[in-house]
């Protein structure tokens, strides 16, 4: 679909004087969103493009964008303001700049973004990023919108990285291996944004891993909107679960670490259960949301499940695997809770006792059953209930950071640190760690002992082993 409403520009006359283009790409919303962004300068990279952190230098800038509460959908348009003037003043000095809106809001809002936003050349949906070249292209004789959910998958059409690239992105890396969503939470825009779900074949996940492995990533977080739905085909022609997809990444050469996000309790199996205790490489860590604690508002969610059969997932989690940390979302204010529903999701919060969590105020999205609903909760409830979560979970995160001090980990290290001298690795947890080692340790592993909690970080020194090796 093509909206020709805007008079053709001239065409790109790509950098100033043949120098290589530059494109400039920001993330917003979840890891996916990262990855997709990743990818996307993978897709451009063979047609001259070259990243910059920069946008003033950009010929291309690309905002990847995020849909899913109100604030995040703004936040694209004030940048877009922004871009605005960027490209007036790179205009006055002789330089084009094509401006392209991906992502969740693309796909939502499509044609719309042209008229909100006059300095954007193109709109496109996250299924047809492969198509990205071409559409750029074709962007700079007339503005183009194109949010198809194509046939053909993207990633059979997205090139790889380089191995140098690969490893300059680091020693922890993320992939997809399942997109889009059939659950259908009565408050959320991605089944809308990101369509039905679908797994990628196993091969095609190995091959992927294979070369991050052999570039020198040590971890992959696999990831997906509904992860744990993973049920992709196997090399045998048979499903493959997750749980069995696991096993044959951590096989993997060089993969030391496997972790995965985002998880839904229905689809918490025992299979997957019993992964977190048979495979060593599955990190002790799970992000698993629950979203609300009280049962009314948890059917009114359309989650289709209780508090308790919540816990008792926890319950059957914490056996197989002791150690785990866990983690949630929250959504606080939903249509109808009252102080009674709200004070039962402070009860699930005491009961399990999470490492880390994140949690939202509602926010109604157009389109979503939710957004219709009538008692809608004030904004001062909402404000004074996430407070209050807030404090609780915070609480909770401290206790379980403090409870480390004193233990002797693997950490994976993964970058340098705030100070001369330090650098950064995670735990096995998911906490960071600043360490007094050489940079030589990066993208390795290494025993350290935590000596401290500060308040997002823990340190710690090498222990004695390490200092030895
Ligand atoms: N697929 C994942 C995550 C989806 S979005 C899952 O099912 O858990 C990440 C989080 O954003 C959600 O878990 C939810 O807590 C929050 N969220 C989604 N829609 C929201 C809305 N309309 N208002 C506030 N928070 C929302
Ligand atoms: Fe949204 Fe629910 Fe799907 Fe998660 S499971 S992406 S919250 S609809
Ligand atoms: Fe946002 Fe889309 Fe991810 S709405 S959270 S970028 S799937």
């Amino acid at each position: 679909m093509q909206d020709n409403e805007r008079p053709a520009a001239p065409p790109s006359s790509g950098g100033v004087d043949g120098a290589p283009k530059k494109v400039f790409i920001k993330a917003y919303g979840c890891q996916m969103n990262v990855y997709d962004a990743e990818r996307m300068a993978d897709a451009l990279a063979p047609e001259g493009y070259a990243e910059t952190s920069e946008i003033a230098d950009a010929d291309l800038v690309i905002l990847n964008t995020c849909h899913i509460r109100e604030k995040a959908a703004e936040k694209v348009y004030s940048e877009l303001g922004r871009v605005r003037e960027l490209k007036s003043e790179r205009a006055a000095a002789g330089r084009d700049t094509a401006v392209v809106v991906a992502g969740c809001v693309a796909q939502a809002e499509g044609g719309e973004i042209l008229r909100r936003a006059p300095a954007v050349d193109l709109v496109v949906g996250p299924q047809s990023y492969h198509r990205l070249p071409e559409l750029v292209r074709q962007a700079r004789a007339a503005r183009v919108v194109d949010t198809e959910f194509p046939v053909e998958d993207k990633f059979d059409h997205l090139p790889r990285a380089s191995r140098e690239k690969m490893r300059a992105r680091g020693v922890s890396a993320f992939v997809t291996v399942q997109e889009g969503c059939d659950k259908f939470c009565s408050f959320c825009v991605v089944p809308y944004t990101r369509g039905a779900e679908s797994s990628r074949p196993v091969v095609k996940i190995i091959a992927d891993v294979r070369a991050l492995a052999e570039a020198g990533v040590r971890e992959v977080t696999l990831i997906g909107q509904n992860v744990n739905a993973y049920h992709g085909e196997g090399p045998d022609g048979a499903t493959w679960s997750l749980a069995k997809l696991f096993a044959a990444v951590a096989d993997i050469d060089g993969i030391v670490r496997i972790r995965y996000s985002t998880s839904h309790p229905r689809d918490m199996d025992e299979e997957l259960i019993a992964a977190h205790r048979d495979l060593p490489a599955l990190a002790p860590y799970l992000h698993l949301p629950v979203q609300s604690g009280s049962d009314r508002i948890l059917a009114a969610m359309n989650r289709k499940h209780t508090a308790d059969e919540y816990r008792d997932i926890i319950a059957r989690v914490r056996s197989a695997r002791p150690d785990i940390a866990l983690s949630s979302d929250f959504i606080v204010g939903f249509p109808g809770e009252t102080d009674a529903d709200f004070e039962e999701t402070l009860r699930l919060v005491r009961d399990v006792n999470f490492a880390s969590a994140f949690f939202f105020k509602y926010s109604a999205r157009p389109g979503t059953p939710a957004a219709a609903l009538g008692d809608q909760v004030s904004e001062e409830a909402k404000s004074e209930r996430l407070a209050e979560l807030q404090r609780l979970l915070d609480a909770q995160r401290f206790a379980f950071n403090e409870a480390t001090v004193g233990k002797t980990t693997d950490i994976l290290f993964e970058r340098a640190g705030r100070h001369p001298g330090q650098i950064v690795g995670k735990t096995p947890w998911l906490q960071a760690v600043q360490v007094d080692a050489p940079f030589s340790l990066i993208g390795e592993i290494a025993p350290v002992t935590i000596t401290a909690r500060g308040s997002n970080s823990l340190f710690g020194a090498l222990a004695e082993t390490a200092v030895a090796a």
